[in-house]
């Protein structure tokens, strides 16, 4: 059998703890033409070039590789509104792309609504104090399910007007609706299952965006469904499919996040005191993050509109390009000593949240929830120990997380209390 290539063992499961040393291997041909036809490109100037040029397009109707892969049909692409729906701003280009991101901002953040994030912090530090007084008396606890998932699920909800108890409805068609490989299940059945979890998702969305309209409330969703705004209202499709990206892409990857953060801060004991001692860390700290162990390692599905001059390379136009920002995060050439965790680098520029026009949207709220969840657990969790290192992973290699993170401790602090 042919040895495996860099990109295969990256993309095995089986090296999900640990695909570091192979981005490494990556970065030695910084843009790597695939046996498809397609790019991979891993050190940072270059990604960061390609971010910004317009030559790139984020529209995943033009992809080759995502129609081979039959994602273009669910709308799939990096953030993961895959949902089978109209594309979002996430997979449009400008000037369609600005407009649609413009109408979405004006009631996310400054300067027509500077509140809506800065806002939450009182209501998410109570979230997470709730979160952390339930795991008292329990020894036990699993960071994903108790702390990182619910934390911004109930965030993005409450932000975008969701009623609680509806997560349990939707978490089910969104894990279906994001799965791209079960060996279980044969490749139809699997597009089958995610065309139907797209449609329960629209159908939800809508009766949302209705009754939000009919009576609307002081959240986003009854925003975007009522105000006009001098660009006009999006329509229902769009604001049905955009409603539904921020639902998504707010907490799959903020979990991730957390969690990483959680495991990063147990596996660097000094990091974790000199938290407990200065809070104040947490902020340059959830940046190092962002950058060291980054929820989203890479985006797929771009397109080379023109011939691209690059690293030595023509990536021809057409053909179509992942980003791996995971590696490019820990290029020697961008940071010095990449695979140090140093929480108080003030050169930490990364990639987590991408770049250029498609900058991540909701990058103020998900440093805000990190550094209010990471500083109470740093703080409030008495004598935390890993169960497992490493813990089970998600499959996904490119949201890439934990998929339980169980800790022992010995007890929980209240708020304010020494640690
Ligand atoms: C730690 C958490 C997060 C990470 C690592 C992350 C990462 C990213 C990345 C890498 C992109 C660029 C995708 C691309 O260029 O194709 C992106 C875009 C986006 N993110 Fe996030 N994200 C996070 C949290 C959030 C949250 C909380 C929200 C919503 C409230 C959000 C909404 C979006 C949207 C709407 C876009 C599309 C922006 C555009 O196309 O203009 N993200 N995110």
């Amino acid at each position: 059998m042919a040895q495996p290539t860099i990109w295969e063992q990256i993309l095995d499961t089986a090296n999900r703890a640990n695909p570091y040393p192979y981005y490494e291997e990556l970065r030695k041909t910084p843009v790597t033409r695939l046996p498809d036809g397609s790019y991979l490109v891993s050190t940072y100037a270059e990604i960061a070039a390609l971010l910004h040029d317009p030559r790139v397009s984020s529209d995943i109707t033009r992809n080759p590789a995502a129609a081979a892969a039959g994602a273009a049909a669910t709308g799939e692409d990096g953030d993961g509104d895959g949902a089978g729906m109209t594309p979002t701003f996430l997979s449009m280009d400008p000037p369609d792309h600005d407009k649609f991101r413009r109408i979405t901002m004006r009631h996310f953040g400054p300067p027509t609504t500077p509140g809506r994030v800065a806002g939450m912090e009182e209501r998410m530090a109570e979230i997470v104090t709730d979160l952390v007084d339930d795991m008292a008396d329990r020894g036990r606890i699993d960071v994903v399910d108790d702390l990182a998932y619910p934390l911004p699920v109930t965030v993005i909800c409450e932000l975008l007007g969701v009623p609680p108890g509806d997560e349990q409805r939707f978490r089910v068609w969104v894990d279906v609706a994001l799965q791209s490989t079960d060996p279980g299940l044969d490749p139809e059945t699997q597009q089958k299952k995610r065309v139907e979890a797209g449609k329960e998702l629209r159908a939800f969305m809508q009766e949302l965006v209705d009754t939000h309209r009919r009576a609307p409330g002081n959240d986003l969703l009854s925003a975007m469904a009522t105000d006009d705004g001098p660009e006009g209202r999006m329509p229902d499709e769009q604001l049905v499919s955009t409603g539904l990206l921020l639902l998504i892409a707010g907490h799959e990857t903020t979990v991730n996040l957390i969690s990483n953060g959680a495991l990063t801060l147990l596996r660097h004991p000094a990091e974790l005191q000199r938290l407990r001692d200065d809070p104040g860390l947490a902020i340059p700290m959830v940046e190092e993050l962002l950058r060291y162990e980054p929820p989203v390692h890479f985006i797929p599905f771009r397109t080379a509109l023109d011939d691209i001059e690059i690293a030595g390379t023509t990536i021809p136009a057409g053909a179509s390009l992942t980003l791996v920002l995971a590696a490019g995060n820990r290029d020697p050439a961008h940071v010095t000593d990449p695979g140090l965790f140093i929480p108080d680098r003030r050169n930490n520029q990364h990639l987590g949240f991408g770049g250029g026009v498609h900058l991540c949207f909701g990058a103020p709220l998900a440093r805000l929830e990190a550094q209010i969840a990471l500083t109470q657990f740093a703080t409030r969790l008495e004598n935390p120990r890993l169960v497992s290192d490493p813990p089970p992973y998600r499959p996904s290699p490119f949201l890439r997380g934990p998929s339980h993170l169980p800790i022992d401790i010995d007890g929980v602090l209240a708020p304010g209390q020494e640690n």
